[in-house]
């Protein structure tokens, strides 16, 4: 039996296995899972050793625990891989979205519901089992095997890159490897070869130093509420670029050749139109929704509040007026200076009476890597075995910052290779994961990793 049939063989217990992962309510942002965090870093340390690895720990940080585990058991002459991945998962808000509980992971035909299904749970599991089947029929591995699982990507990770600086001897590889992101469709493999940055601020408006009657005082007193809408109304201007003076100063323009590529990318408007449920499209003038979504910056509001938003009517002018959001970056932008710019153009925009206080809650930076290194060719014949067609290289909007902290402190690039889905709701209600592209992605990376070590031999 080699490593596919036994992946095949064993396919019931997997997922069940994965169904007993995304039962532990891992939720990082929020302090009552504390001890969730730390039975979910447990349970996959246990799945690690009894996949094989000699050495796998729960190791802790100021925040949620590493995962590191270690099986150098192709030898010296081998290639390295690191794998990466999150245990942690997003807060399951707004609860009575849910058809099925968030962490009563649901079977229903070929998907998975549960929070953290696909992101990243399930894909980081595919890794696990991976391995499992190769070691349990190869007796040992084809490459050496690093692991990272760390429990605080969906909260900014925070303290990754002290914990990546401080062992990077240990986490030494050739190349890494994480599964966070989703192909193009259930027979559409896609390898990600860039990542968006992103730099999530929150700001702070201070009008009255209290709560005022709107009879006595509107009018003569500017809302910070009305005020805040005003500022947030000129973040953009009307052809939807961001109207933040400088901000598209470092951006790299798009070359006519990557600019054909991504117009080849198979892209269905419509499908694209009913997945995010919208009844058309907005945004950067210029611009396709696929370089829009993926290969420019954007500004967004993720949340706005203040004031009173209870049952009925209150006459109020509210104190303050708070509201969050985040920016997509793309190389070169770097995440700390666009804050600068964010906060100077504010300063310049927020009237005299109201004062402004922007906080930065996390920055990440985003990522480009070779379209033609050997773990590339041996991600795109693996995906072209288990898929039965050879994936597309394309960019991904979404933030996966570990990807230039991988660059930056280990010096290695990273193979994206994705396995869930577009409508995969990640972050949202009803998250799912498509079990046939959980096995597919188990087979994925048992010929990645065959392919890996074959391609490294001596010729
Ligand atoms: N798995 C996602 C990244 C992703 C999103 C890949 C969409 C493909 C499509 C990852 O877990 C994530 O959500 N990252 C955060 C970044 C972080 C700094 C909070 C994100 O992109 O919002
Ligand atoms: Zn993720």
């Amino acid at each position: 039996m080699d490593a596919i049939d036994y992946a095949r063989a064993h396919r019931q217990r997997f997922v069940d296995e994965l169904c007993e992962f995304l039962r532990i309510p891992s939720v990082s942002a929020q302090p009552e899972h504390r001890e969730d965090m730390e039975r979910a870093a447990h349970w996959l340390c246990g799945k690690l050793v009894s996949a094989g690895f000699p050495s796998a720990r729960v190791m802790p940080t100021p925040g949620h625990p590493v995962v590191l585990a270690e099986w150098l058991a192709a030898g010296p002459a081998a290639p390295t891989v690191l794998v990466y991945g999150h245990y942690d998962v997003q807060p399951p808000e707004p609860l009575d979205e849910w058809r099925t509980g968030p962490f009563e992971p649901t079977v229903v035909g070929q998907d998975v519901f549960a929070r953290g299904a696909a992101d990243d749970k399930g894909q980081a599991y595919v890794y696990v089992k991976a391995i499992e089947a190769l070691a349990a029929t190869g007796g040992t591995l084809p490459v050496n095997v690093k692991c990272l699982f760390e429990g605080e990507e969906e909260i900014g990770s925070q303290h990754l890159e002290p914990f990546v600086r401080e062992h990077a001897a240990e986490l030494a590889s050739d190349v890494a490897a994480v599964s966070d992101t989703h192909i193009l469709g259930k027979d559409v493999p896609c390898i990600v070869y860039a990542l968006r940055g992103i730099a999530c601020v929150e700001l702070e408006v201070t009008g009255p130093d209290h709560d005022l009657h709107s009879g006595i005082y509107g009018g003569a007193v500017n809302n910070p509420l009305n005020g805040l809408c005003r500022i947030v109304a000129r973040l953009h201007d009307e052809q939807g670029r961001v109207a933040i003076p400088g901000f598209y100063d470092r951006v790299r323009p798009l070359e006519p050749e990557e600019r054909a590529d991504l117009g080849r990318v198979p892209f269905d408007r419509a499908a694209w139109l009913g997945e995010a449920g919208v009844s058309a499209d907005w945004g950067e003038a210029g611009y396709s929704i696929v370089e829009r979504t993926t290969a420019r910056p954007t500004l967004d509001l993720n949340g706005i509040w203040g004031g009173y938003t209870g049952v009925g009517a209150k006459t109020v002018l509210p104190s303050k007026a708070f509201a969050k959001l985040s920016m997509r970056l793309v190389a070169d932008q770097d995440p700390a200076q666009i804050v600068e710019l964010l906060r100077s153009y504010l300063a310049q925009i927020t009237p005299p009476e109201l004062s402004l206080e922007l906080r930065s809650l996390h920055l990440g930076e985003g990522a480009v890597v070779a379209r033609d290194s050997a773990a590339l060719r041996a991600a795109d014949r693996a995906y072209a075995r288990a898929f039965g067609k050879a994936p597309v290289l394309v960019r991904e909007g979404g933030s996966i910052p570990v990807v230039a902290l991988i660059k930056k402190v280990l010096g290695i690039d990273t193979v994206l290779m994705g396995f869930g889905l577009p409508d995969d709701r990640l972050h949202s209600p009803n998250e799912k994961f498509h079990l046939p592209n959980f096995s597919r992605g188990i087979e994925t990376v048992i010929h990645f990793m065959n392919h890996l070590s074959a391609a490294h031999e001596p010729a």
